[in-house]
């Protein structure tokens, strides 16, 4: 027995030296230390031996199986690294081949100033109110009845403004002033909030006009709100979003929702106030209306003007734009021509 387990030992020695693949140790390891292979064969026999024998065979069958499993062992770690070796090679990334352009999206440049001024309003404690409170869609009451505007007014001429034939009264609406209605109506002060949002106008286009655009409103009602505290808002938003350097001035103005009203211009970027196409040869953009809101407008929506006060605003977000990032034709936002869109 003793020679026959030597044997075997033999014959697997021969075939473990000409293996080169793992599943072929498994074959190996099947052929002789499975319960029915050639080593537990022979230890089935042990029982009839003498005790003296069964010990010293079952010693050597025990030492032979220890070492074949020892040497299945270390073919089969050198057989797991070399396979490994050679499926990271064939799976190896060559990288220095050019790797695959991803165009990517970019946020256009009216997104991006209309967020950057949202965010300027938000620092200094206003909230914005969702787009759908102030629709673009509006009717004349409130674009503006309720803004205080008389019916014979030029800015309701259809020379001004869109109608639509949902019905006779529903406009498209001239401007984001509709979303102070909105924004009063069943409430009550402190309000003090933007809204920012599209608007349309029937204008002959120019470099400074186009038949629409974005304007966003402001409107700040408690009591004991001034012209100072109008002012003072105003001129930290322009500090903060142009920088201090730039020139500006209010100017005397007129709106039938204000009283007193007042406009602000910033020195045009494209010619530094010495007038060219985009000014108009003036030197100065308009960017925004203002004023004190009006008492009628207050009384319109249920807010005592003896106890309340308020002041509003409506910023051009193309012409801040304009001015901030030297852009001298507004129809440039919308013509998707990509050599411009890509520079911001
Ligand atoms: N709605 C005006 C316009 O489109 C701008 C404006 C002026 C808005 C004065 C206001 C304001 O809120 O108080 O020309």
């Amino acid at each position: 027995m003793k020679e026959q387990l030597e044997k075997i030992y033999e014959n697997a020695e021969k075939d473990l030296s000409q293996v080169s693949t793992i599943a072929e140790l498994d074959e190996i390891r099947g052929k002789y230390l499975s319960r029915k292979g050639e080593f537990n064969e022979i230890k089935k026999n042990l029982k009839n031996l003498s005790d003296e024998d069964k010990r010293i065979v079952g010693a050597l069958a025990n030492e032979i199986t220890q070492k074949l499993e020892n040497a299945l062992k270390l073919k089969h770690d050198e057989f797991y690294k070399k396979e490994l070796n050679e499926k990271l090679m064939k799976e190896r990334i060559d990288i220095t081949l050019p790797g695959k352009f991803i165009p990517h999206g970019r946020v256009h440049l009216l997104t991006s100033t209309t967020n950057e001024i949202t965010s300027i309003f938000q620092s200094l404690g206003f909230s914005v109110v969702p787009q759908h409170d102030a629709p673009e869609v509006e009717t004349e009451y409130f674009n503006f009845d309720a803004l205080n505007v008389p019916k014979d007014h030029p800015a309701r001429d259809v020379q001004d403004t869109f109608y639509t034939e949902i019905a006779p009264n529903v406009v498209l609406r001239s401007q984001t002033s509709n979303a102070q209605i909105h924004a009063m109506e069943g409430k009550n002060p402190p309000i003090r909030i933007i809204s920012p949002g599209r608007v349309y106008r029937n204008e002959n286009i120019n470099a400074r006009k186009n038949n629409f655009f974005h304007q966003i409103e402001g409107l700040y009602v408690d009591k004991d709100i001034t012209f100072g505290d109008l002012k003072g808002v105003l001129n930290e938003f322009i500090r903060i979003y142009f920088g201090s350097s730039r020139p500006t001035r209010f100017r005397n103005s007129f709106f039938p929702f204000t009283e007193p009203s007042a406009e602000v211009d910033v020195q045009c970027i494209m010619c530094e106030g010495k007038g060219c196409r985009t000014c108009s040869g003036t030197g100065w953009l308009e960017v925004l209306g203002c004023g004190m809101v009006d008492p009628n407008v207050l009384r319109e929506v249920g807010i005592d003007p003896d106890i309340y006060t308020g002041f509003a605003f409506g910023m051009g977000v193309e012409r801040l734009a304009m001015l901030k990032y030297a852009v001298d034709d507004i129809r440039l936002f919308f013509n998707n021509d990509e050599r411009f869109l890509k520079q911001f």
